[in-house]
């Protein structure tokens, strides 16, 4: 930190330092201030105490990013950890690997930082402790310092002994987290409103002045229920540009045992940490030795770094798995869009006003009376309207087998759903027991026989209590059929009642989910569980995740919402956004359907600027029939990539995306489903038939994988144009491309939307694209057009 912007930001901080004379020298100083640089010299991070108080600033390229900021806590019982510090001791490192997720948006990552971890003591008798047992012992909390080139990372350590004298911090509680995000001015900001309940709301773009006034609006259709707490309260991750053109995000990594974090906008544009509390009031429950997540503030020059950076990954811990041969990525399709859309139901019969669940699944030990009646769904009156039924499930297995998808999701299979929402229920579901028309050992069986695992289904209606209840069955039940992944759900008001979806306890519950299932080799994809932090690398059967607004929000999805995912929620690890509409009009469905704001094409440009592992087709196979060449793009494309190259992005506006697919997991879930006793040996994935340019495939030993790349783009309601340089390819190689793109009469865009421009020429057509071929090599450029709502998918085979 040069001693100028030292200046600048006590002048911020209106107070002038005694000692600024000193701030370069590493011993200990009334005024404490040292610098980190980052691997490339370009971002600076200081650390100072200001009359004993903790702050830390940032720069890059000499200039302010992060004016001078607290750090520090405020405790239950004792004196916060908040003033009277001394800096005791400063230590450096430097850390540079390439590391190999089991999937990801490339193959090699690398994991490139200066670290200082900063050792700060208050004094024995400098503060008030909890006991008088451990007021003689001083209290020691360290701060760890990562620096990158494209980011800061810090956390707060509490170790149990320092240099043998043992902390006064044994178990302590949160009551506010006083870390600071002082920003330099008024940045643009894509914010979705603070909330302990929901994050599933669309963008508003605003400065952050604006926040405040735009606050009502930003609240408009989001998912419930939901607990503000602040009407300038915000969710990380915070996406921001300065008018400088610089690209800040601030989010946290590695959320394990804590609750996630906000953040407040106050004064001088100066956000403040804003943790979920418990039931209690909490905001943390620490016992030493401990360490707070990871707050992080990415800075890139450009929206396409911010889409390349890798910060929140490498801050969390390397895979904690020895073995992960049984994850792989999936392509999938499920009996769940007909619920989403009205068409089918999820329960069963319309017969009780209420239901109640068997606690002994199985047995008949509970006598019937009629105050304790346990309902009889064998002897119901089906409503007709049941999704997952016998018949439509292998309707819907023969379609995926037939297409080469790895996968069908199948929610409503169990007893339960005529109760599940709203209704504030401990013992919602057993996860146990089929509807009488869900054959399960027979679905099962006939899906494997066809080279399809089915997805299970677990919503657990937030009663995580009751979840927990009945995990290990319902996990064994998984592995007694051959299911190896779940779709979790946490719809409603979290039970124990009183808490939050993201405070401590309930976070812990979700990674407690993740860990019982890795123990029976399960994958796990949780919707409205806390946002993700980047704990996928530690833990990468956690294949998915919602934790945003989805496709299931239907029309309330604002055009440009799948532009900024991309740069928020998606920067913690991979969403299920479940994209693939080709019916985009709900009214075609149910009377009272409205109009989704996309293309055809801009689904199919979903695939590749949206990063999943886990990536669903989730139209009905009617909606997919009379577009079958379009939907060819669905089946080619792979969903783990070993390269990729963000091409154009700017959030809210547009995403051009080109990725080279990882061979060695393409026909994974298929080798997978031949591994089982009943499972369909030799079964080749759609999109390793496309990469082996295979006609008539029986086998993909001794084939050889073409260069295969992928491009895809979408658009806001501004149709655009992109050129689109192959340079990427290898020279000297020709490879046949397979442009899908918008007609000239596309539209994406509702001709009633508010994001309508008057008396536009385009006129809502989602369903109108063209289809061609080209020769290409690395010395072609395309030129493709987007339509409003909008987007372009291409793929490209070496011949
Ligand atoms: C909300 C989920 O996001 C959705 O995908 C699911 O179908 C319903 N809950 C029911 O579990
Ligand atoms: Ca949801």
């Amino acid at each position: 930190m040069k001693i100028r912007l030292f200046l600048l930001f006590c002048l911020a901080m209106a107070i002038v330092p005694t000692h600024a004379k000193n701030i370069s020298q590493d011993s200990i100083l009334p005024v404490n201030s040292r610098t980190l640089a980052s691997p490339d010299g370009r971002m600076e991070a200081t650390f100072y105490l200001l009359n004993g108080i903790p702050h830390y600033a940032l720069s890059r390229d000499e200039k302010p990013v992060i004016l001078g900021s607290r750090l520090g806590f405020e405790l239950e019982w004792r004196d916060d950890l908040a003033h009277a510090f001394v800096l005791k001791d400063v230590q450096r490192s430097t850390f540079d690997e390439v590391w190999h997720p089991v999937w990801g948006e490339e193959a090699n990552i690398r994991n490139h930082y200066n670290e200082m971890l900063v050792t700060l003591e208050q004094p024995v008798g400098s503060v008030e402790s909890m006991d008088h047992s451990t007021e003689k012992r001083p209290t020691i909390m360290q701060i760890r310092f990562r620096l990158y080139d494209d980011g800061l990372a810090f956390r707060y350590e509490f170790p149990m002994r320092y240099n043998g004298i043992d902390n006064a911090l044994v178990c302590f509680w949160f009551k506010e987290e006083l870390t600071q995000f002082h920003l330099t001015g008024n940045h643009t900001a894509w914010w979705i409103p603070g909330d302990y309940d929901t994050q599933e709301y669309n963008y508003t773009e605003s400065r952050l002045s604006q926040i405040d006034s735009l606050y009502e609006k930003g609240h408009e259709h989001g998912g419930w229920p939901w607990t503000d707490f602040s009407r300038t309260g915000v969710q990380t991750a915070l996406q921001m540009r300065t008018d400088d053109g610089l690209y800040i995000n601030i989010h946290e990594a590695a959320t394990l045992d804590f609750p996630t974090m906000h953040l407040n906008l106050g004064d001088n544009y100066t956000f403040r940490a804003w943790l979920c509390p418990d039931a209690a009031g909490y905001k943390g429950r620490m016992q030493a030795p401990c360490h707070t997540p990871w707050r992080s503030i990415m800075v890139c020059d450009k929206a396409t770094d911010a889409l390349r950076s890798r910060l929140i990954l490498n801050l969390n811990e390397p895979c904690a798995l020895e073995d992960v041969s049984w994850i792989h990525p999936v392509k999938y399709m499920g009996i769940w869009w007909e619920m989403i859309s009205g068409k089918s139901t999820w329960s069963y019969t319309n017969d009780f006003p209420s239901v109640k669940l068997n606690p002994e699944p199985g047995t008949q030990t509970i006598k019937q009376s009629d105050n304790q009646a346990i309902t009889d769904f064998a002897h119901a009156k089906p409503n007709g309207t049941h999704g997952a039924n016998n018949a439509n499930v292998r309707r819907y297995i023969d379609f995926a087998a037939k297409h080469g998808f790895d996968a069908l999701l199948i929610e409503g299979w169990n007893i339960g759903w005529e109760d599940w929402y709203g209704k504030q229920k401990d013992f919602v579901f057993d996860f146990l027991t089929p509807y009488p028309d869900f054959d399960l050992p027979a679905l099962n069986k006939y899906a494997h026989e066809k080279g399809i695992r089915l997805i299970m289904h677990h919503e657990s209606s937030a009663s995580t209590v009751n979840y927990e209840r009945w995990m290990e069955k319902a996990y064994n039940l998984m592995n007694q059929y051959g299911y190896d992944a779940v779709k979790s759900g946490y719809v409603g008001t979290i039970i124990p009642f009183a808490e939050g979806h993201y405070s401590q306890p309930i976070n812990n519950h979700y990674h407690y989910a993740i860990v019982e299932a890795a123990k029976h080799h399960i994958m796990v994809n949780a919707h409205e569980a806390v946002r993700p932090t980047g704990l996928c690398r530690t833990w990468p059967n956690m294949i998915g995740n919602e934790s945003a607004m989805g496709t299931e929000f239907r029309e309330r999805i604002h055009p440009g919402h799948t532009s900024i995912l991309p740069f928020t929620r998606l920067q913690g690890g991979p969403m299920d956004y479940t994209p693939g509409i080709f019916e985009p009009d709900m009214g075609k469905i149910v009377p009272w359907g409205q109009k989704m704001s996309h293309t055809i094409c801009n689904q199919l440009g979903l695939y590749v600027t949206f990063y999943s592992p886990l990536q669903m087709a989730a139209d009905f196979p009617e909606h997919y029939e009379p577009y079958m060449d379009a939907f060819q793009f669905i089946k080619d494309v792979a969903v783990d990539w070993d390269t990729s190259i963000y091409l154009y992005a700017e959030p809210g506006d547009y995403i051009v995306t080109a990725r080279k697919p990882k061979i060695s997991s393409l026909n994974k879930a298929a080798d997978g489903v031949g591994n089982l006793p009943d499972g369909k040996k030799g079964v080749i994935s759609s999109a390793a038939q496309y990469v082996y340019g295979l006609k008539d495939p029986t086998s993909l030993t001794n084939q050889t994988p073409r260069d295969v790349w992928y491009i895809g783009g979408i658009t806001d309601e501004t149709p655009r144009e992109f050129s689109v340089k192959l340079d990427f390819l290898t020279p000297g190689k020709t490879y046949d491309a397979i442009i899908y793109c918008d007609g000239k009469d596309a539209s994406g865009l509702p001709d009633n939307s508010q994001f309508s421009i008057l008396n536009s020429q385009f006129k809502y057509n989602p369903y109108s694209y063209t289809i061609t071929t080209k020769k290409v090599t690395s010395k072609t450029t395309l030129k493709l057009k987007m339509a409003p709502c909008g987007g372009f998918a291409v793929s490209i085979r070496e011949r």
